[in-house]
C-alpha cells in the first residue's frame, strides 16, 4: 500500500505549518553556493502544495523568510527576493488552475515593491478560490507579529472602543495575522533542527511537531505523506488523560 493510501481522510489536519529548512546545507554538499539549494527548494514547494491540495487540506503555511533572514549575506537576500518573484510569476497558473488562493504573513511592507507589487496582484488573482488556502510567511517573525496585535489592541482601548476586561485569547487571534484560520495541528520541519525559530508562537500551542532529517530541496510528496501518517497515530489530549480523549 502506498504511503497516501495510508491516509484516513476523515482525520486530516485542517492546517499544516511548515518550516523549509535546509536549503544551504543541500548545496554545500554539492559543493555549490547556497542560492542553488534554494532554488531546488521551489519544486519541494510545489510538491507540498500540490499534495495539500490534493488530499483536501484547507490551510498550509510554509515560512519561507523571516524577519531574521534579513541578517543574511545582502547577496542572498537579494536572490531570494527575486526567486520569490519569479516562482510567483511562475506559478499563479497553477495555483489558479487547483483551486489554490494564496496568502500571505509578515511585514509585507519590508519586501522590495517588485516582490511586494507581484504578491499582491497574485493574492488578488487567487482570491476566489477556495479548495486550499497557501499561506507564505514572508519577512515574518511571531514576536513581530504579536507586538503588532499588542499595539492594535492597545490602540483600540485607548480610543475607548475596546475594554481591557473583553480581551479574551478569541480577540487576541483575531489581531493576528492569522486572524479567521485555525491553528496549524501540525507542524512540520525539515533538516534535523528541532526549533520553532520564532515561527507561529502562538497558534503552534497546541500543534503536533513533526521533524524529519530531510533537508528542504530533497523534501517530496511522500515526505508530507510520511508527516501526515505519523499525526494520525498521535494522540492529541489538550491536558485531559488519556481515558477521557478515548
Ligand atoms: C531555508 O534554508 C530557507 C530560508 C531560511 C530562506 P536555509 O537557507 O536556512 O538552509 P540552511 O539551514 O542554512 O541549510
Ligand atoms: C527558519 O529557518 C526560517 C525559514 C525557514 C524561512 P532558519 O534557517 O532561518 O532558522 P534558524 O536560524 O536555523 O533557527
Ligand atoms: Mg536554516
Amino acid at each position: 500500500m502506498g504511503l497516501r493510501e495510508q491516509i484516513d481522510i476523515e482525520k486530516l489536519p485542517s492546517h499544516v505549518a511548515v518550516i523549509m529548512d535546509g536549503n544551504g546545507r543541500w548545496a554545500k554538499e554539492k559543493g555549490k553556493l547556497r542560492v542553488f539549494g534554494h532554488h531546488n527548494g521551489v519544486k519541494s514547494v510545489r510538491e507540498t502544495v500540490e499534495a495539500a491540495a490534493e488530499l483536501g487540506i484547507q490551510y498550509l503555511t510554509l515560512y519561507a523568510f523571516s524577519t531574521e533572514n534579513w541578517n543574511r549575506p545582502k547577496l542572498e537576500v537579494m536572490a531570494l527576493m527575486e526567486l520569490l518573484v519569479h516562482t510567483i510569476n511562475n506559478e499563479t497558473k497553477t495555483l489558479l488552475e487547483n483551486g489554490i488562493r494564496l496568502n500571505a504573513i509578515g511585514n509585507l511592507k519590508a519586501l522590495p515593491d517588485k516582490c511586494y507589487k507581484e504578491l499582491q496582484q497574485a493574492i488578488t488573482q487567487t482570491a476566489g478560490n477556495t479548495r486550499t488556502t497557501l499561506t507564505l510567511a514572508l519577512s515574518y517573525s511571531s514576536r513581530w507579529e504579536i507586538t503588532e496585535a499588542v499595539k492594535r489592541i492597545a490602540q483600540e482601548v485607548k480610543a475607548g472602543s475596546l475594554q481591557p476586561e473583553d480581551i479574551t485569547e478569541q480577540l487576541f487571534s483575531n489581531h493576528l495575522s492569522t486572524a479567521g484560520m485555525p491553528d496549524p495541528e501540525l507542524m512540520i520541519r525539515t533538516s534535523g533542527e528541532f526549533r520553532i525559530s520564532n515561527y507561529l508562537l502562538w497558534q503552534l500551542a497546541y500543534a503536533e511537531l513533526y521533524f524529519t532529517p530531510k533537508l528542504w530541496p530533497d523534501f517530496r510528496k511522500d515526505d508530507f505523506y510520511e508527516a501526515i501518517i505519523d499525526y494520525q497515530k498521535r494522540e492529541r489530549r489538550f491536558g485531559l488523560t488519556s481515558e477521557q480523549v478515548n
